[in-house]
């Protein structure tokens, strides 16, 4: 039985669809304004974020306040049962405030800064900046902060990237003279000794980059953790001044799924709930289901960053513009595409953009209402009726649960190490890929998961899933011990266990320290495959192909069930199963074709006897399920992600809420289609 969430915005507990609205563009023509505010009405939009770039026309001048523009808007969209995330507006700042401050622009790897233009560019670390900052947003908040259309509010736009300028050079070493107290412990750490790259002074430290250090692998992480900590500390300052005016209008960022400069479990701490921008790549000939299985991981890392539902803030109505082929997505794409999104525990579907732009970089974007200005497009009609869906379905599904027993680790700071490591493979090894392969069978079978950083608790899951975990940190040795000691099924892949959380390699032939005792073997070595090579094994009824790494290990107390086909090492173990405490750890050690992965994967639901949410039905190739659960009922979205229409059998009578028909036996899905089945919990 799911749980039943509070709403993420209590002054509009629905499910919100909208998305970014610019009318700072449009300031010129109010005739547009209004249209836009028409047709919104038509498409059954609720919510619009506001104010995201809209710096300039704020504050045109320093301490100029100009406010009246956004008054009328709001007033406006109000007046038509609209309400407003309301966004901070660092992610681009005037030209006055660059010109007078350059501190505040960010400076490249090679020391060069930035001139004025472009956005999401500035420093997070100059005074000044922060200052600016927080004069804006408290002047937004003891403005806006109070008024009833205001629902969230949308935390500057998409942080990300780092600036070398010398005041963060400063807070870096500030931040390391803090995290290590003496220089000698930090040379430890970072295994300074190598090349006389011995630091006498925490003042010798620069950061990383092209013409600066680049071969202590601890410095970059340390690097990668302070950029992440900088920039949560500004996402601070800016949400203490709208928290001073009002701290009951919840604030959350709109952050970019498996984004790697920032750690997200780290900054969402900071935040009442998380939000996202999601553009997957659809319809690449052969690729829509892969994209699918990776979106939904992506969905569930987001919706695991708190534990519990989460707006999806922005995605595209129809193309992009920012891809080399930017697709438009085919009919009913769109409605999958959000219709997922909710059933991973999304309260939204989110924009960008109501209107399309005229001119500059984002005119040829797609948008809710195109350049013809009308209703009477493809996008517009798909997006309003997905619109009068997503009434009907709001207060049913709102606030529910997504149950898991099946957790997958999927840890960004081992991500970090693993593609620094100076390893036998320094290409190819798709850390993101393989942790949504093997993310895919539970996926297809509707079998719920979480995906979780190393630093959650494992305890409760009935299979836990670590891919290519290279740094074992977090103690993570002693949960996964535990929770397998416990009866926890474990599975763990090739280049696992490597190295702790400074990556300095474990010593010792089988170590604690490497979990060598709950798997029952130990690494020896590993081999690296060209992109052609392969080796195989044979398991169950069936030859498997092994690629791009290979370990060579020795079992101590695990069962060999499948042995290297080719090499040196043919004959070895290659996927081993360990009986520990009352449970299982399996390793598998190399990486493989997806067809072994799922083997493995319904091997251990088998083992950890969990069927799929439909039941002991064959779910083909191209569906996705997911599933919503409150106090009394549980929604079952069964989406076709290909372009082949799909017949999905069920063992029972479900009730599609979409269109309140009576389901039974089986259903057919068009290509692009999805039902969402409600049954009784
Ligand atoms: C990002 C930004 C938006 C817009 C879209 C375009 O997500 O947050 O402002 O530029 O991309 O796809
Ligand atoms: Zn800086």
């Amino acid at each position: 039985m799911g749980k039943k969430f509070k709403p993420l915005t209590p002054k509009y507990p629905h499910m919100l669809h909208g998305g970014d609205y610019n009318p700072d563009q449009w300031i010129d023509y109010p005739e547009i304004i209004e249209k836009d505010i028409e047709l919104m009405k038509k498409a059954h939009i609720n919510n619009v974020s506001l104010g995201i770039f809209s710096w300039a026309h704020l504050e045109p001048k320093k301490d100029v306040f100009e406010f009246e523009w956004l008054d009328k808007v709001i007033e406006k969209l109000y007046e038509a049962g609209i309400y407003i995330n309301l966004a901070t507006p660092s992610g681009a700042r005037p030209h006055w405030l660059a010109d007078e401050y350059p501190e505040v622009l960010r400076v490249d790897e090679k020391g060069v800064r930035a001139h004025f233009g472009f956005r999401h560019n500035h420093c997070m670390t100059s005074p000044v900046y922060r200052e600016r900052v927080r004069i804006i947003n408290t002047k937004l908040a003891q403005r806006y902060g109070k008024h009833p259309a205001v629902i969230m509010w949308h935390i500057s736009n998409e942080y990300g990237g780092e600036c070398h300028c010398p005041l963060c050079q400063q807070a870096f070493r500030d931040y390391l003279k803090e995290k290590y107290v003496t220089v000698e412990k930090m040379n430890h750490a970072w295994w300074a000794r190598f090349w006389s790259h011995t630091y006498s002074s925490f003042d010798e430290v620069e950061s990383p980059g092209a013409i600066s250090e680049t071969a202590i692998n601890g410095l970059w992480l340390d690097w990668w953790r302070f950029t992440t900590y900088q920039t949560t500390d500004f996402m601070k300052n800016e949400i203490a001044a709208v928290k001073a005016v009002n701290p009951e209008i919840p604030v959350t960022t709109n952050m970019m799924g498996l984004y790697d400069g920032l750690c997200y479990p780290k900054l969402a701490k900071e935040i009442d709930f998380v939000s996202w921008d999601s553009y997957p790549y659809w319809h690449v000939p052969n690729e829509n289901v892969k994209e699918a299985y990776t979106e939904s991981f992506t969905h569930d890392y987001i919706r695991c960053l708190k534990m519990k539902p989460f707006i999806l803030m922005e995605s595209t109505t129809g193309t992009v513009n920012w891809r080399p082929v930017s697709k438009m997505k085919k009919p009913g794409m769109h409605r999958l595409a959000i219709l997922n999104a909710i059933g991973h525990g999304a309260e939204s579907g989110l924009y960008f953009q109501i209107r399309q732009s005229r001119g500059s970089a984002e005119k040829m974007h797609s948008a809710v209402i195109s350049h013809t200005g009308t209703e009477n497009t493809r996008v517009f009609k798909e997006v309003s009726e997905l619109g009068a869906d997503m009434k009907k379905i709001s207060d049913l599904i709102y606030g529910s649960d997504n149950p898991a027993a099946v957790a997958i680790i999927y840890d960004k700071e081992s991500k970090w190490a693993l593609n620094q490591s100076n390893g036998p493979r320094n290409c190819g090894l798709d850390y993101d890929g393989l942790c949504t392969q093997y993310y895919k069978y539970f996926w297809q079978n509707g079998i719920g998961v979480d995906v979780l950083d190393s630093s959650a608790d494992f305890k409760d899951y009935k299979i836990v899933i670590a891919p290519m975990l290279y740094m074992y940190h977090n103690d993570i040795q002693d949960k996964l011990r535990k929770y397998v000691e416990a009866g926890g099924i474990l599975l763990s892949t090739a280049f696992s266990g490597v190295a702790d959380e400074n990556d300095l390699c474990f010593l010792g032939e089988a170590t604690d320290e490497k979990l060598s005792d709950v798997f029952g073997m130990w690494v020896e070595e590993i081999d690296a495959l060209f992109e052609e090579e392969f080796n195989e094994t044979f398991f169950g009824n069936d030859t498997y192909k092994l690629r791009e790494l290979c370990e060579v290990i020795h079992t101590t107390t695990a069962e060999t069930l499948a042995v290297y086909g080719n090499d040196y090492y043919k004959d070895f173990p290659v996927i081993t199963k360990n009986k520990y405490g009352k449970g299982i750890a399996y390793h598998i050690a190399a990486n493989c074709e997806i067809q072994l992965i799922e083997k493995m994967c319904s091997l251990l639901a088998e083992e950890a006897k969990i069927t799929g949410i439909l039941g002991n039905v064959s779910i083909p190739d191209g569906i996705g399920i997911n599933y919503r659960e409150n106090e009394a009922k549980r929604y079952i979205f069964v989406g076709n992600f290909s372009d082949k229409e799909k017949t999905v059998s069920l063992s029972k009578t479900y009730t599609n809420i979409l269109n309140d028909g009576v389901v039974f036996d089986d259903v057919k899905l068009e290509p692009y289609g999805i039902v969402i089945l409600e049954e009784d919990v």
